[in-house]
Formats: structure tokens, C-alpha cells, sequence
């Protein structure tokens, strides 16, 4: 048995999803998202956000949230992000490159969230002096976060009514999203749509899925053609396009993701509950999704190494180590896990 708890990006397809890809696999269909799976997506989302959606699907994290953001930023405006979101430091510019020139400001805030007093913070401190600065113009929050946080509905709406009353627009990074959605027990709606989220990258491939992501964008059509352009451009609209859609489409049905990622979370809880009784180690940050910062010592991590178990100290840091669970944990693989801990 494997004990990989190093990232959701190394667990397998979930069967009833690689069950779906084999479906779609049945003689000719369209390309290039003009194929039956595809173009049921609008409304498939619309339905499940209760909003009119439309429906990008594409193979990355990475090009989700770029061409989302250079979408709605021009090349002279500013993306204000958490210090450490993704896309400020896991994506090797790709949202600056898209957004040809536009840039990313990073901001402080405790358990990996933003705040909208740290945002107005450093929208004042970053620009204001005319045509001379950048504009700032989009706000991009990670749902869940970095730190395996959770914003509820109320932390989401405070910040984008700040966004929004600046004319700012607002994006959401929900790489993991399911396990968010999941930990809170709320509608998809209600933390994004309805607390004022424009556009979301709804992740789908560490939840179960194979190179299947979403962009999804509420209420606003003339953003279409833009979107679906940078997808062209940037070489992201897949001539086989079905097999993107069908994972999706099996994904959202019967509340797939979601138990997929209630799965994940409930594994997650365990191991805290361990580091929580533990005498030496301690929680980094509050475990609300799937992933469990766990502060300790290197002889404490090396030891968990020596008895097999797989998982990420944190890059810059020796006291702190990642461990990310997944649909395809099993219990007993949390299991060895916690024993280890005793
Ligand atoms: C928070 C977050 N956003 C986005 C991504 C998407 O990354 P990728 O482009 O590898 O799909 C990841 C993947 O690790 C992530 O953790």
C-alpha cells in the first residue's frame, strides 16, 4: 500500500469518471467544444449556481485562472491576491504573460486569507497616482485556500462588496473548490455567485478528474468572446474536447464532487484530530478541506519518512510539513498514518 500524502495531483481518476470518458469514447462527435458534452455545460452549470453560467472547460488550474484574470484586466491593472496564492507563486507568471503585462500584488493576511481591511490596505499603498499607476482592477481569492482555510459565504461577500466598490472585479481559485464546499455544507452559490464572485475556476482534476477544470463566468456575456479567444490563443481549445466535458458532466452528477470531497475532508479531519493529541507537533492552520499543515521538527518528519509515509516539507520551511488527502485516501492509509503519530 501506498501512503502518498504529498498532493490531490497524484491520486488516480475516480472510476465513475474514467466510467464517463469511456462512454464519450464511442464513434465520431464534434470538435473543438462543439460536441454534445460540451455544449451542455452552460447549463448544466447555470443550474447548479443558480445563475446563468458559461462554461470554459479547459485542462489546467493554471490556465483557468489565467485567462479569467487577463479577461477582465487590462494590460495596466493589478490583481490583488493573498501572498500566498497560487497564481502569484506556483504559476511561473502565467497570469502576468496572459494578461500582457497586467501584474499581481501580493497581500498579507492570517490562516492564508485575505481581509478587506488588508485589501483596501494595499490598494492604497499600490496605486493612486493616476495614469501613472497600475489600475487596480481585479481581486482573486482561493476557495480553499493555500492553507487549507475556508472562507464562509460572509468573509466572501465583505470582501467582494470592498472589490466591487472600488469597480474592481472579482475571481475565485477553487482549485478545490468541492472540498470547500464540502467543509462549509452551504450552496456553490452562496460563496460565490450570491457573495459576489464573478468568475470561478472550478477545479475538478484533484478531486477525482483527468486534466478537467472549468472556467466558469456568472451574469456577464460580453466576457464570452475574450475568454474564448485567450483559450484559442494560448493553444487551450482541445480538438477532443468531449473528454474534458463528459468528466465534468459526471463529475457534477449526483453530487459526485461532493462526495468525493467530504471523503477527502473527513480523512483530513482524522489526521488533526492525531497532530491535536500529539505532545510535540501542532496545526499550522485550522484543517477546514483536505490539506493538514503539520509543524514539527525534522528528526519528527524523518521519522514519518523511515516508516514510508510520503509527503511535502514545506518548501523554505523545516518545521513544517503538507499532508493532502484525497477521494481515493483510504482509511486505512489514514490510518497508518495516525499510528505513526502515537
Ligand atoms: C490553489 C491552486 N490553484 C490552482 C492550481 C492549478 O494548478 P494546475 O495548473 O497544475 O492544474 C493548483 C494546483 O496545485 C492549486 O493548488
Amino acid at each position: 500500500m501506498t501512503t502518498n500524502f504529498r498532493s490531490d495531483n497524484e491520486t488516480p481518476v475516480a472510476a465513475a469518471i474514467m466510467d464517463a470518458i469511456l462512454e464519450a469514447n464511442q464513434g465520431t462527435a464534434w470538435a473543438y467544444a462543439d460536441d454534445k458534452w460540451s455544449t451542455k455545460l452552460d447549463q448544466v452549470f447555470s443550474d447548479l449556481f443558480r445563475t446563468e453560467a458559461i462554461v470554459l472547460p479547459v485542462s489546467t488550474g493554471t490556465v483557468a485562472n489565467s485567462i479569467a484574470l487577463a479577461t477582465v484586466t487590462p494590460p495596466w491593472g493589478s490583481v490583488f491576491c493573498h501572498s500566498g496564492a497560487h497564481i502569484q507563486n506556483d504559476e511561473c507568471g502565467a497570469p502576468e504573460f496572459f494578461g500582457n503585462g497586467m501584474r499581481l500584488v501580493p497581500v498579507d493576511g492570517e490562516q492564508a486569507k485575505l481581509t478587506p481591511s488588508a485589501l483596501e490596505k494595499a490598494i492604497n499603498a499600490n496605486e493612486g497616482h493616476g495614469v501613472h499607476s497600475y489600475k487596480p482592477t481585479s481581486l482573486s481569492l482561493t476557495q480553499a485556500t493555500e492553507g487549507g482555510t475556508v472562507y464562509s459565504p460572509d468573509e466572501v461577500r465583505a470582501l467582494c462588496d470592498s472589490a466591487h466598490g472600488l469597480g474592481m472585479n472579482t475571481h475565485m481559485d477553487g482549485a478545490r473548490f468541492g472540498n470547500a464546499i464540502a467543509s462549509l455544507g452551504c450552496h456553490p452559490a452562496e460563496v460565490t455567485v450570491e457573495a459576489g464572485i464573478d468568475m470561478l475556476s472550478f477545479g475538478a482534476s484533484k478531486n477525482g478528474c483527468m486534466a478537467a477544470e472549468a472556467l466558469v463566468i456568472f451574469g456577464q456575456p460580453q466576457w464570452r468572446e475574450t475568454a474564448e479567444r485567450l483559450r484559442k490563443r494560448s493553444g487551450h481549445l482541445l480538438s477532443k474536447m468531449r473528454y474534458v466535458s463528459a468528466q465534468l458532466l459526471a463529475y457534477i452528477e449526483d453530487d459526485r464532487w461532493l462526495k468525493m470531497a467530504s471523503h477527502a475532508n473527513r480523512q483530513a479531519a482524522k489526521f488533526a484530530k492525531a497532530i491535536e493529541n500529539h505532545a510535540e507537533a501542532s496545526l499550522e492552520y485550522p484543517v477546514q478541506a483536505n490539506e493538514v499543515f503539520m509543524k514539527w521538527t525534522m528528526e519528527g518528519f524523518d521519522q514519518l519518512k523511515s516508516q514510508g509515509i510520503q509527503f511535502e516539507v514545506w518548501p523554505g520551511r523545516n518545521d513544517l510539513a503538507r499532508f493532502v488527502f484525497a477521494h481515493s485516501t483510504s482509511d486505512e492509509e489514514t490510518d497508518i498514518l495516525v499510528n505513526c503519530m502515537r
